[in-house]
C-alpha cells in the first residue's frame, strides 16, 4: 500500500481507462487519503472525516470501469450496488445496512477462495490416498505382528501398483462407492435470505446442532471421486475462524462500495411533495448517513466498523443535482468529479489502447480458430464514426456502443472462422462499410441491431 501513490494508481488506471483524468486523480487521492487517515494518530483520526467521491457523468463513459479497476488494483473487496434498490428501514425492501453485510460476504468469499487455492495441493495429495483406500480397501490385519508383516507388505505392493495405474489414467472410468458429505445443512438454505442471518449468529452451526448433516453413499467414477474428495479435504484443511477474521478485517480496512444511481435517491429541489416516494428516497439517504460516517454493523460473520470503507458514488445527475442530496450526505461526499462525454477520438483509443481493448479481445478469440485478424487504422476511424452517429441518432450509451458495433461487424467472420481457417483477414474501412453501412444508415434498423 505504501508504494501505491496517487501517481502510481493513475498510471495503472491508464492501462484500462481512456481519458477521464480528473476522475482518475480523484479516486487515486481518495484511496491514498484512506491510507493516510488510518495512519494518523488515533486522537486526530476521529476528527478527520471520510472523503468519499461522487462521479458525475453520462452513461457508458467509464464510471463503473474506473471503480472496478481501482478495486483490482488495490486488491480490495469491492461491491457495486444501486442506491435505488434500497428502502428506508421499517419499509418492505432491502435496508441500507445490507450493503455492508454484502461487502463482508464478498470479502469472506474472496479470502476463502484464496485459502482454498493455498491448501489445494495438500488436499489433492490426501484425496489421492483416500482414493487408493477406496480402490483397494485395507484388509483386516491379524493382531499378531509376526503374521501381519507379509500381508502388510503385499498390500503395500498392490497399493503402489494401483497408484501407478491411477496416475496413468487407467482407472478413470472405474466406479467407487463414496460417502459424500453434505455441503451445508438444508435448514440453512430454507432460512437464508429470510433476514435472520444477519442477527449475528452462525446459522450453519446452529442447525448442525439441531439436525446434524449426514453424508450420503454414492457410486461415482474415479474421476468424480477424486474431485469430491479433494474438495472435502480442502474444506477440512480450511481454517474457518481465520477466514472469517481476515474477511472481516479486509472489508473493514480496505473495502470499496460503489453506489451507483445515487441521483435516483436525490429529491430535486422544489419538486418534493413531502410525502410518497420523496420521503422514502430521503429516508434512504438518512439511513446511508451513519454508514458513510462510520458505524458498527452486525453481520453473520461478526461486527464491522464502517469508518474506513471507501464509498464511491456515481450518477448521471441530469435531473437532480448533488446539491439536492441532504446536506449531511453532501458533506460526506466532498469530492465531486465530472466525467466527460466520449468523442470520436476517445472511441478510437478505446478500441485499440486498453489492455482489454475490443480489437485485442477479438484478435485473441479468432486466433484460437487459426484466423489472424488485423484492423487497419481507417477501419478503426470508420467504426468510431459509426458508433458516434448511432449514439447521436438513437440513444447515447457511450463506449457500450462499441460492443454492439463490433459484434455486428464480425458476425459473419465469427460464424465462418472454422471453415476458412487458417487465414488472415484485414479489416479495412471498406470492410466496415460493407458490413455496417446499410444498417447504420437506417434508423429503424440500428435501433434494434446496433
Ligand atoms: N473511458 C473509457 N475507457 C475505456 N473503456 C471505456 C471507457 N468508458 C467506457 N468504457 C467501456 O464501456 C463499458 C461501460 O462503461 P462503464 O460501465 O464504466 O459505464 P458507466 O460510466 O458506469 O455508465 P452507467 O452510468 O451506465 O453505469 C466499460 O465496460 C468499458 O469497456
Ligand atoms: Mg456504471
Amino acid at each position: 500500500m505504501n508504494d501505491l501513490t496517487p501517481r502510481k494508481i493513475v498510471e495503472e488506471l491508464d492501462k484500462y481507462v481512456v481519458g477521464q483524468n480528473d476522475a482518475k486523480r480523484a479516486v487515486a487521492i481518495a484511496v491514498r487519503n484512506r491510507w493516510r487517515r488510518r495512519n494518523v494518530e488515533p486522537d486526530m483520526r476521529d476528527e478527520v472525516a471520510p472523503k468519499n467521491i461522487i462521479l458525475i457523468g453520462p452513461t457508458g463513459v467509464g464510471k463503473t470501469e474506473i471503480a472496478r479497476r481501482l478495486s483490482n488494483l488495490t486488491g480490495a473487496p469491492f461491491l457495486k450496488i444501486e442506491a435505488s434498490k434500497y428502502t428506508e428501514v421499517g419499509y418492505v425492501g432491502r435496508d441500507v445496512e445490507s450493503m455492508i453485510r454484502d461487502l463482508v460476504e464478498v470479502s469472506v468469499n474472496r479470502v476463502r477462495s484464496r485459502e482454498r487455492k493455498r491448501v489445494q495441493k495438500n488436499a489433492a495429495k490426501k484425496a489421492q490416498e483416500l482414493l487408493l483406500d477406496l480402490l483397494l480397501p485395507r484388509p483386516d490385519f491379524p493382531p499378531d505382528e509376526g503374521e501381519a508383516v507379509p500381508l502388510r507388505e503385499s498390500h503395500e505392493r498392490s497399493r503402489e501398483k494401483m497408484r501407478a495405474k491411477l496416475a496413468a489414467g487407467g482407472l478413470a472410468g472405474r466406479e467407487v462407492e463414496l460417502t459424500v458429505e453434505r455441503q451445508s445443512n438444508p435448514m440453512v438454505q430454507i432460512f437464508s435470505g429470510s433476514g435472520i442471518e444477519h442477527m449475528g449468529f452462525d446459522m450453519q452451526s446452529l442447525f448442525d446442532r439441531i439436525a446434524p448433516t449426514r453424508g450420503a453413499e454414492r457410486k461415482v467414477t474415479v474421476e468424480e471421486a477424486r474431485r469430491i474428495l479433494t474438495q472435502q479435504e480442502a474444506d477440512r484443511l480450511l481454517d474457518r475462524e481465520k477466514i472469517t477474521r481476515q474477511g472481516l478485517e479486509e472489508a473493514q480496512e480496505s473495502g470499496i462500495i460503489f453506489i451507483d444511481e445515487l441521483d435516483k435517491v436525490a429529491v430535486k429541489a422544489g419538486t418534493g411533495s413531502g410525502h410518497g416516494p420523496d420521503v422514502s428516497r430521503e429516508g434512504v439517504q438518512r439511513d446511508m448517513l451513519p454508514i458513510v460516517e462510520g458505524t458498527t454493523v452486525a453481520t453473520r460473520h461478526g461486527t464491522v466498523e464502517t469508518d474506513h470503507i471507501l464509498f464511491i458514488a456515481a450518477g448521471a445527475f441530469h435531473m437532480a443535482k448533488p446539491s439536492d442530496l441532504i446536506p449531511e450526505l453532501q458533506g460526506r461526499f466532498p469530492i465531486r468529479v465530472e466525467l466527460s462525454a466520449l468523442d470520436k477520438q476517445d472511441f478510437v483509443r478505446i478500441m485499440v489502447e486498453p489492455k482489454n481493448a475490443l480489437t485485442k479481445q477479438y484478435r485473441a478469440l479468432l486466433a484460437t480458430e487459426g484466423v489472424k485478424i488485423k484492423f487497419r487504422k481507417d477501419a478503426i476511424e470508420a467504426l468510431a464514426d459509426i458508433s458516434e452517429t448511432v449514439n447521436q441518432k438513437t440513444q447515447n450509451i457511450g463506449a457500450r456502443r462499441l460492443y454492439t458495433v463490433f459484434e455486428k461487424l464480425l458476425e459473419d467472420l465469427l460464424f465462418e472462422a472454422p471453415d476458412i481457417a487458417p487465414t488472415s483477414v484485414t479489416v479495412t474501412a471498406n470492410y466496415v462499410k460493407e458490413k455496417l453501412s446499410n444498417i447504420a444508415a437506417d434508423e429503424d434498423l440500428n435501433k434494434y441491431i446496433l
